[in-house]
Parts: structure tokens; sequence; C-alpha cells
């Protein structure tokens, strides 16, 4: 209570994420509302290339991501794990199968995300670090997009796993067993280094450090994996 008390009562706070950060920051957003009502905040949601233009021209004050940028100088704080997992419909024939080879998913055909998302970018790095090409799809700018292609049949992808809590509970997706899978990533509190935070900003950043882990991910999904 004497914490809360002592929080910090007014300011604006401008929060830039991800689209995968989507499925979790709002949940951020809305304890941490709670606990700091003066606040006005704003969420802006976009891919990773839009992100960092914005740190580029210092145009947010908080910015959550996967990979930070090499090109801009910024501070980046890991705050949670990030794992991408491969998805398939349910009645797909490698649905179940245990420890798939990567050299199997040769044969399958991939959803992908658009040129400047950042899923996009860790999974061609993810098989082309293993000397495996796969076959490109369907190119789709939306997570969402993405994971209708997938029930539809139209092919596999790799998504990061917040990003399909709903899907796994109803079970109208499934996670694939393949071999260096789940690929363990790391989640980023990004900011223009020598930027000074204001205390909005200040109060954000150690809530998503200390707390973001226990309230964006529920345990049993992380267990399902
Ligand atoms: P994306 O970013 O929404 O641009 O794919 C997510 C990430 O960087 O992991």
């Amino acid at each position: 209570v004497l914490e809360s008390l002592k929080g910090v009562s007014r300011g604006s706070l401008r929060i830039a994420v991800a689209s995968t950060v989507n499925y979790f920051a709002p949940r951020l957003m809305a304890i941490f509302q709670q606990r700091h009502p003066g606040i006005g905040l704003r969420l802006d949601v976009t891919n990773r290339e839009s992100l960092v233009q914005m740190l580029d021209s210092n145009s947010v004050d908080l910015v959550l991501m996967g990979v930070p940028p090499r090109n801009v100088e910024v501070e980046a704080e890991a705050f949670m794990d990030n794992p991408l997992v491969v998805i398939a419909p349910p009645d797909h024939p490698l649905a179940g199968e245990r420890a798939i080879p990567l050299a199997r998913l040769a044969e399958e055909t991939f959803v992908m995300r658009e040129e400047g998302s950042g899923t996009r970018q860790a999974m061609e790095r993810f098989f082309s670090e293993r000397g495996q090409t796969i076959r490109h799809g369907m190119q789709m700018t939306r997570n969402e997009a993405v994971k209708q292609a997938v029930r539809s049949g139209l092919g596999l992808s790799v998504v990061s796993l917040h990003t399909i809590e709903l899907e796994l509970e109803t079970r109208r997706l499934v996670t694939l067993d393949v071999e260096g899978f789940p690929d363990r990533r790391q989640w980023y509190l990004v900011y223009r280094r020598g930027k000074r935070l204001s205390p909005a900003a200040g109060a954000f950043r150690e809530f998503v450090l200390s707390e973001a882990a226990r309230i964006a991910l529920p345990t049993r999904v992380i267990q399902a994996v």
C-alpha cells in the first residue's frame, strides 16, 4: 500500500510494442493504470522495422520488442522469455509426433510474416543457421492472419508462444515437437541511449522489469510446449 501511495501520479506515457507484444501489453497496461490512474497511456502496435524508426526519431518513451536494433544507440533490458514455436492445424500428419527432425520441415510450406517482422527475421535466422531452407508460402502482415492461414491448411508457421494462448486452449492450433524448438528468445524493454526517462516512464520500466514475466503468460500455456 505504501508503495502505491508513493507511486507516480501524473504525466503521460507513449509506449510502442511489436505486433506480437500486443498479446500481453494491454494486460500490463491495465494493471499499471490501476496503480497509476493519473498517468495517460498511449499504445502503438507495429512491426519491428517501424519500432526501430520510432527509436531513431525519438518519438516514443519506451519500446517492447524482440531483438533490439544494432544501428540505433539504445539501452535494452531483457524482461521475459519469448519462445518461438512451430504451429500446425490439429489434424496435421506431424501433430503428436515426437522429436521431428528439422530436415523433415523442408517438405512443408510455411506461411510467412512480412519483411520487417522480428518474428520472420528470427525464423529465417533459425533455419539458415542450421543449414536448412524452408519453402515460403503466402505472406501476411498480421499474426492473426498467419494463425487463420495455418488453421485453414495453407502451411505451417513459426510464431511466438504469446500469440497462441487462446488457440492452444481451444485446440484450434497445435505446436509441433520439432528438433531445436522452442527457439528460446527474450523480450526487451528498449529506449534511446541517453534519454532521460520521465517519472512515468521510469515507473513503467520498473514495473515491466519486475512483474511482466509473472503477468504476461499463464504457466499452463508455458507447460503446454
Ligand atoms: P514482430 O516482432 O511483431 O515484428 O514479428 C516480434 C519480435 O521481434 O519477436
